[in-house]
């Protein structure tokens, strides 16, 4: 891989040991995927930063480390809400070690808001380079606002950040970010079926970059429950959906001929002769997709906000309360910013008997192992909270969650 004359310097140890174990990262990474040089990057967003996910050897890791972040930086949601903890059940030693690790990642410049949304901060631009690392985040960054991110490891964001550039390859090029197979859903979805859907077509999909036509056009906040999904049970980072998110015209060079005919013989599908629809595809059975959301367990903890919460699902939630409290535990987890930028949304979940939680999750807070069953609006946390928390999943829409906590009131 090319090295700038300045980039050299760094990797031969010019600027410090932190530096230059950083550069070895981008550039052991790059050699590894054939990238042929460095790029800026606008942003990073960082994960390990749960002691339940990293431990003590993750915190002396980032603790020797020295410097500033050259980029804005934001970290990944983290073991317990900084405030909260003690409601949430977390004891001080947990506690004081997720403080020390927080404390590490905010010496080296990084902004201590711990979010899976980072884009409610600031919406990254069309085309822009950035090294992010949680899943769902870079599914929409990718897939939603077109931006360019690999789905980079903790320790490769941070190298990222650190330097200011992340290596060339995957993603950030356009020739990889072709479709390479459709997927034709031919029934209606709402709410929470995106991210069922999301959660069945991952796992077929595994790495793919699927190009979905759909019957319904989805909201951005059914777009990111979808791409949280596919990235949760496949390793989908990329996804396109007709007439809908700003790639999904990408056409590969050899194909810009098709004829329409050939694209959509099998059906009635009317799709323009200037998309690419790959012929690989792959028949979702819906029914599949209908269960998932029609599973009923009686939950002991009703969790919504994976990814964490925008404005328009906080205002769904209230909405679908109406003048009743809950009567069961419910979690709410939003990023810290978008909690401080709505209060009077915040204080009406807590009049209602909500427990709101900032800068961590239904998944990477030890906290949700003391339940036994949750109840889910997200693909995600359905796939994630069995694995990672040992506790029963079920997925229902919003309204359907809320009625649930509200059963009896
Ligand atoms: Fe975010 Fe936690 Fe879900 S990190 S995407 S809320 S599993």
């Amino acid at each position: 891989m090319y090295l700038t004359k300045e980039e050299e310097r760094i990797y031969n140890g010019e600027q410090g040991p932190t530096l230059q174990k950083m550069m070895e990262i981008l550039v052991a990474l790059g050699d590894i995927y054939g990238a042929d040089k460095l790029i800026p990057i606008k942003s990073a967003q960082i994960a390990g930063v749960s002691y339940k996910t990293i431990g003590d050897a993750g915190l002396e890791w980032i603790s020797d480390l020295k410097g500033k972040v050259k980029v804005p930086a934001v970290l990944n949601p983290m073991g317990m809400d900084r405030d909260l903890y003690s409601r949430m059940g977390i004891d001080e030693g947990f506690a004081l070690k997720q403080k020390e690790i927080l404390y590490a990642y905010e010496s080296l410049g990084i902004r201590p808001e711990c979010t899976c949304t980072p884009y409610y901060l600031e919406k990254p631009r069309f085309g822009d380079h950035l090294a992010w690392s949680e899943s769902s985040a870079v599914c929409f960054a990718n897939s939603v606002l077109g931006a360019r991110t690999n789905r980079e490891g903790g320790p490769s964001a941070l190298a990222a950040a650190l330097i200011g550039k992340t290596a060339s390859y995957g993603l950030h090029l356009k020739e990889n970010r072709y479709p390479t197979v459709t997927i034709k859903v031919k029934e209606p979805l709402h709410g929470a079926e995106y991210g069922a859907l999301g959660y069945v077509a991952g796992a077929r999909i595994g790495d793919g970059i699927p190009i979905f036509v759909l019957k319904t056009t989805p909201t951005e906040d059914e777009l990111k429950h979808l791409g949280a999904a596919l990235a949760a049970s496949g390793a989908v980072a990329l996804f396109h959906v007709l007439n809908v998110t700003p790639e999904q015209y990408i056409l590969p060079p050899d194909r810009m001929e098709i004829e329409k005919q050939e694209l959509d013989s099998e059906d009635d599908w009317q799709v323009p002769t200037r998309y690419f629809l790959p012929r690989n595809r792959i028949d979702i059975d819906m029914g599949k997709v209908r269960l998932l959301v029609n599973r009923h367990i009686e939950p002991d903890l009703i969790a919504l906000g994976c990814p964490h919460a925008s404005k328009e699902e906080l205002e769904e939630i209230i909405k679908a309360l109406g003048d009743r409290n809950v009567r069961k535990e419910v979690w709410v987890c939003v990023g810290r910013s978008v909690g401080a930028k709505y209060p009077e949304l915040v204080n009406k979940l807590k009049e209602h008997g909500i427990t709101v939680l900032y800068d961590t999750c239904m998944v990477v807070s030890p906290a949700a192992n003391h339940f036994k069953k949750m109840m889910v609006n997200s693909g995600k946390a359905l796939k994630y909270v069995p694995s990672m928390c040992s506790v029963e999943a079920e997925i229902g829409t919003t309204k359907e969650c809320i009625e649930v906590a509200c059963k009896g009131d």
